[in-house]
């Protein structure tokens, strides 16, 4: 086993110019997380086919699913499938939601280009000292840190939190210049997983809040932004869930005009993983569903990897903006 390698080992690049062209260029990079190899293989094919920039992302717990020392190579066989089908957009691989410094360490060392440090449920202190901390030894080996004012409310593996605290703009240029991060995640009215808001039949769900993204904005010029929580919760793919024997009512998203929006300002990069879930488990659903005598994991997981490349292209394309900007 390799001690310690360098992202570039693993064809990665760090964030830092993905952003500057982001936020130039009025779109967001898309960062989808992925638990294994289908996803990862969508998530790829469907950024080389609409030619986005990718910021591949995993949780600890995700890390841990797939096997910290199989990963990086995972992620370096997605980067070479995506060379062997003569493409060239960048890719960066990131840790969401890293919780410690000895995570972000362990995450730097094996080839991650970039890692959050979430102390967002810390006081503003002790969030600013660990982020520092981590700071300090990713730009040593050139790696992009992202961190995190405010709470978002919902469920994350190794974040849980019922209610939402907004960002404090007042805070944010202390915090950016205290802890020396390349981008901020912030809470404006987003949250995790795919029960976003408790809506009646008709009702439209709460706007973000666009007012305090433009106060950041003011407060802390062309530094990049980042939206956690932000998948739509495609209500095709939950209607396929729920005709094809799943119970998931009342799963309501961030509507994508917002997400537009969003996009379109400092928000530089887009966090999405509830989508690409809602699309994996509606295919694999249908195909039991169709066809249960059916064993055959590739007669299930191959439809599945089909639709997470039709939805990762539909949100380069038509939502983030960041098609044909590799
Ligand atoms: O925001 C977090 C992601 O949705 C990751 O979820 O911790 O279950 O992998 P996970
Ligand atoms: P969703 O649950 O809205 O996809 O959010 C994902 C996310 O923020 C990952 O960090
Ligand atoms: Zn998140």
């Amino acid at each position: 086993m390799v001690d310690t390698r360098h992202f570039s080992e693993l064809g990665l690049v760090n964030t830092r110019a993905l952003f500057e062209k982001a936020m130039s260029g009025g779109y967001a990079v898309p960062a989808y997380n992925f638990n294994n190899m289908e996803q990862l293989q969508g998530i790829v094919i469907g950024c080389v086919e609409s030619k986005s920039p990718l910021i591949l992302q995993v949780s600890g717990s995700a890390r841990k699913y797939a096997n910290p020392t199989f990963l990086p190579y995972m992620v370096m066989g997605a980067v070479e499938m995506a060379k062997a089908l003569n493409a060239d957009i960048p890719i960066a691989l990131h840790l969401d939601h890293g919780d410690s410094f000895e995570l972000a360490k362990a995450c730097i060392d094996s080839g991650f280009s970039s890692v959050m440090l979430d102390g967002s449920h810390h006081p503003f202190e002790e969030n600013a000292n660990l982020t520092r901390r981590v700071v300090e030894y990713a730009h040593e080996r050139e790696v992009s840190v992202e961190g995190e004012l405010g709470i978002l409310s919902g469920v994350e593996d190794e974040v849980s939190h019922e209610v939402s605290h907004y960002t404090q703009p007042e805070e944010v240029q202390e915090f950016v210049e205290k802890t020396g991060v390349d981008s901020l995640a912030i809470s404006i009215g987003t949250s995790h997983g795919a029960y976003k808001f408790k809506v009646k039949p008709g009702q439209e769900v709460p706007p973000l809040r666009f007012d305090i993204l433009e106060e950041i904005e003011k407060r802390v010029p062309n530094f990049p932004i980042v939206l956690h929580g932000a998948s739509a919760v495609m209500p095709e793919y939950v209607k396929m869930i729920n005709a094809f024997g799943g119970k998931m009512e009342d799963a309501v998203g961030i509507p994508e005009k917002q997400l537009r929006k969003a996009a379109s300002s400092a928000v530089c990069k887009i966090n999405i993983d509830s989508d690409g879930r809602l699309a994996m488990t509606a295919l694999i659903r249908k195909v039991f569903a169709e066809n249960p005598a059916e064993f055959d994991p590739r007669k299930y997981l191959g439809p599945a990897r089909e639709e997470i490349i039709k939805m990762v292209k539909y949100k380069n394309e038509h939502v983030l903006g960041s098609a044909n900007r590799a």
